[in-house]
């Protein structure tokens, strides 16, 4: 495993950013820029050995600072909905920005979120494998979060073919905190998702309301809906709406010391396999629902992006704890450390036809 880099342009302010490219002995490899913590591209091979590049981004720093949907971001300090934009600490509310204007929900941490902020970068050895450490500390206050955190993500590409990303956290306040990776796969490398089968490790999910909001409430998975226990063909499901194809899935381990399966994604023609392996107790399965309809979604070299052309597997808790402690503990404490592991580990398998 080796890890190069290279200079990725220069933000509004002049700061600069780096491209670094982490690869493995069997020549997997993934570049990870320092803006945004952004998994900019991730190449795996098809059963043939063909390599290609099997997550969605955008084809220089200039196109991610005019927006994306969150491209292999990091998200946080909360991936996913605090319903309302507030919540109460110790009797004090503290209100976020309402970044879902017409439901007043804040999603992904707000407009300055981890996924827009210049992270120190640092390549360093740890158990004998080159890894990436990110760190940022986001000021109390910053986006309405109570605190000062101090956060890294450390990317690695490791010899059994799987991209690891680690996350550690600490603050100085109580927190909401929920980070996860928002990258957008597609094992097939182009077109839709909607014959890849896919297998999530989870009885039961958080439903939502009609504008996605969480509502506080956990219900069991519903047979030829959203229990994806056994591998599910996402072509053969009747719709793919919100409530089968965006939404936060709790996982049967729970929070783990080490990371176990999630889920396992199978792509037919080509035979990858993506295993999605965490610590997390939970998982957001987004299908890629609001990709536009309309083509104006522009990725890398100027392909459209329609629904359903990619998924995100965002690992993570229960976004809202913070309003309903009873769902989950995306919440860090002074003292406490964060740490927490999700892997994406590829294989292959002989092509259906
Ligand atoms: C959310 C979606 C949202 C997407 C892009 C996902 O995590 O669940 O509702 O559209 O991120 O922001």
């Amino acid at each position: 495993m080796t890890i190069s880099s290279q200079p990725y342009g220069t933000l509004p302010d002049e700061r600069e950013v780096r491209l670094y490219t982490l690869t493995n002995n069997n020549g997997l490899s993934a570049e990870v820029t320092n803006y945004g913590a952004i998994l900019v591209s991730l190449s795996t091979p098809d059963n043939e050995g063909k390599m290609d590049d099997i997550v969605l981004g955008k084809d220089s720093l200039e196109d991610y600072l005019a927006g994306h949907p969150y491209f292999g971001s990091t998200c946080g300090r909360v991936a996913g909905r605090i319903g309302g934009a507030r919540f109460e600490i110790e009797g004090k509310t503290y209100q976020l920005e309402p970044t879902e204007g017409q439901h007043g929900n804040s999603l992904h941490g707000g407009s300055e979120g981890f996924n827009s902020q210049l992270w120190n970068a640092e390549v360093i050895t740890e158990d004998e494998v080159e890894k990436l450490r990110l760190r940022i500390t986001d000021p109390d206050g910053h986006n309405g979060y109570p605190g000062t955190l101090n956060c890294s993500v450390t990317y690695s590409m490791l010899e059994d073919n799987s991209l690891q990303i680690e996350y550690q956290a600490t603050c100085d306040q109580i927190s909401p905190f929920n980070p996860t990776n928002h990258s957008y796969f597609n094992l097939r490398a182009n077109g839709d998702i909607l014959g890849h089968s896919i297998q999530i490790f989870a009885d039961s999910v958080a439903t939502v309301d009609e504008n996605s909001t969480l509502i506080g409430r956990r219900d069991p998975v519903e047979a030829k809906y959203n229990d994806y226990r056994k591998p599910v063909c996402l072509g053969d499901l009747d719709k793919i709406e919100v409530g089968n194809g965006d939404i936060h899935f709790f996982l049967n381990q729970g929070r783990t010391a080490l990371p176990k399966t999630a889920a396992i994604v199978k792509e037919p023609t080509t035979g990858r396999v993506m295993e999605v392996l965490t610590t997390e107790p939970g998982v957001q399965f987004y299908a890629g629902l609001f990709l536009s309809a309309d083509g104006s979604e522009i990725g890398k070299a100027g392909v459209q992006h329609d629904t359903k052309h990619a998924f995100c597997l965002e690992t993570q808790d229960y976004a809202d704890s913070i309003n309903f402690p009873e769902m989950g503990n995306a919440i860090i404490r002074p003292g406490e450390t964060y740490n927490s592991t999700t892997i994406f580990r590829f294989s292959t398998e002989p092509t259906v036809t």
